[in-house]
């Protein structure tokens, strides 16, 4: 197929020029709605040639920069390279860009850092202000000038809703196949006019296949050719492969217990090597007729999918290894009628999540002894990525998991800590914690119980004898009046295994 037949509306076509031009009609402080969820479905020319404009603008006496509004992470073509130049005054709603993140952090950029379900509302309702452009990397148009989308959705939908002015770049490097395999559904109102959503099942087909836009608004099309930023999964090292075992030894006791079904009951999985590796060893397991409700499919899942231990899998977007996307890709057919993507506000839905029935698995930063989790700051201070959709999930699972090696940087810092530097998800969100030591089921547990059984099952032994140590002069100086015995804690001492890795490297004394 020429690049040309994949823009079949004649019109658009009349709109067709390159991506410098189009980059042009980004005016400074504009809010700018990119494609892109975890390196999938990202434009990739315009953002370089906005990029290389706003670096020369910012070498004179006026600045240009925009807002950055997303479906979550990009890759280096976009975020990194308006980032490299100073090009975003704000960006929204999840990053994991090392430039972006040393701006942030060095205070060069705001970060507003929301739930990804969240964003698309947030837009409806005007809690962010006007989205001037949208720039949405799509796989083709059609003669009546729906859009076919790419390997992601994101928030998409919204954009090309809401924003003045739409540039479109037609990739002909997505595979022409993925026609069909999207969920588009645009039955969401807002209140006080909304309406259940109307699914039951990870596989339904509640929508349309294609994106639709007003042509009117379309004032740029850029053809390119170009893949999206695959990398490759590191192999599962020990860790991970023992956090794998604790969550399928799990799995079987709930399910010997009656409070899961044998064919469990949808997955999510977050990202990261941890989450792929928990997957691999599902599909090694005994369960079977899986399915998967998560927001990025990774190999793990399409693993399982091939294997069939997954029957099917509901995404916002594909987020492959390379060699996994050829395999992707050379088998379509097969995967066609079995991976559904859907908008992210859709599959992130708290509604649908809680309905469904979700276990959701997602990996920290680190937990406290009471069962409070840490998935984005460093330190307390430093921001890692964001939240993601993990506090989607989280919140609305049916069971909800959060994991992690137990110790970080060679030893020097304890994943298990007395009190977390930065709070992601309460106590009351978080109802199972699992390290390479083991796991923590806290379900219905008060939280002095649950201290006792995080720091013996997931503490690292180097760790543990401290945080008893803290754990009981924390009950003695309730109990001499300091404070209560509910949730025991000494505060002056709380975040002091921090202070001192600032201080010192590491988070216990030297001995
Ligand atoms: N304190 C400081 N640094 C820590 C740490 C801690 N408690 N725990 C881990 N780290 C560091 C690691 O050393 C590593 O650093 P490096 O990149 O310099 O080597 C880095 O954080 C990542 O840790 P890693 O163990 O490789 O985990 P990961 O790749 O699985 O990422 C999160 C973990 C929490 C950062 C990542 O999962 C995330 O961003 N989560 C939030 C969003 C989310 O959950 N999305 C899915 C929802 S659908």
């Amino acid at each position: 197929m020429s690049i040309n037949s994949r823009i079949q509306h004649p019109l658009l076509r009349e709109k067709i020029m390159s991506a410098e031009a189009a980059a042009l009609l980004i005016q400074n402080g504009d809010h700018v709605g990119m494609s892109g969820f975890t390196g999938a479905g990202y434009p990739k020319l315009i953002p370089q040639a906005l990029a290389k404009r706003i670096e020369l603008a910012n070498q004179g006496e006026t600045k240009f920069s925009i807002g950055v509004w997303t479906g979550a992470s990009t890759a280096p073509e976009l975020d990194g390279a308006l980032a490299k130049v100073g090009g975003i005054n704000m960006r929204l709603p999840y990053q994991s860009d090392p430039t972006c993140r040393a701006r942030i952090n060095a205070g060069l950029m705001d970060y507003v850092d929301l739930h990804l379900s969240h964003v698309a509302q947030f837009v409806w309702f005007g809690f962010l202000g006007k989205l001037n452009v949208a720039v949405i990397e799509v796989a083709g148009v059609l003669p009546d000038g729906r859009l076919i989308p790419s390997s992601s959705v994101g928030n998409n939908k919204t954009w090309l809703d809401q924003a003045d002015k739409v540039i479109l770049e037609v990739n002909s490097h997505q595979s022409a196949a993925l026609e069909g395999m999207h969920d588009i559904y645009y039955g969401t109102e807002r209140p006080p006019h909304r309406k259940p959503i109307p699914m039951e099942h990870t596989g339904d087909r509640i929508g349309e296949p294609y994106l639709r836009v007003d042509l009117n608004k379309v004032v740029a099309v850029v053809e390119t050719d170009l893949p999206d930023r695959n990398t490759e999964f590191s192999a599962p090292d020990q860790n991970s492969e023992r956090i794998a075992g604790h969550i399928l030894e799990f799995f079987a006791q709930e399910v010997k217990m009656g409070r899961m079904p044998p064919t469990l009951l949808p997955l999510q999985s977050g990202v990261g090597n941890i989450a792929n590796a928990v997957l691999a060893g599902l599909n090694r397991g005994p369960f079977d007729q899986l399915t998967g409700f998560t927001e990025v499919l990774q190999d793990g899942m399409l693993e399982m999918i091939r294997s069939g231990k997954m029957t099917n899998a509901s995404a916002t977007a594909l987020s492959f290894s390379p060699s996994a996307n050829q395999e992707f890709l050379d088998n379509l057919d097969f995967y066609r009628d079995k991976i559904i993507l859907r908008p992210q506000e859709i599959s992130n839905h708290p509604e649908l999540i809680r309905r469904l029935g979700v276990i959701s698995m997602n990996a920290m930063l680190e937990a406290d002894i009471y069962g409070n989790v840490n998935s984005t700051h460093i330190m307390g201070t430093r921001i890692m990525n964001g939240i993601g959709g993990s506090g989607d999930f989280a919140r609305n699972a049916y069971v909800s998991m959060f994991m992690s090696p137990s110790t970080a940087k060679g030893g020097t810092i304890s994943c298990i800590v007395p009190m977390v530097s930065h709070v992601d998800h309460t106590e009351h969100d978080v109802q199972i914690i699992v390290t390479e030591q083991g796991l923590a089921d806290l379900r219905g547990l008060a939280p002095r119980h649950r201290a006792e059984l995080i720091i013996q099952r997931c503490a690292h032994p180097d760790y543990r004898p401290a945080l008893l140590d803290y754990f009981q002069r924390a009950q003695q100086s309730a109990q001499a009046g300091h404070g209560g015995m509910h949730t025991p804690h000494i505060l002056d001492e709380a975040l002091s295994w921090h202070s001192r890795y600032e201080r010192e490297g590491q988070m216990l004394p030297k001995a």
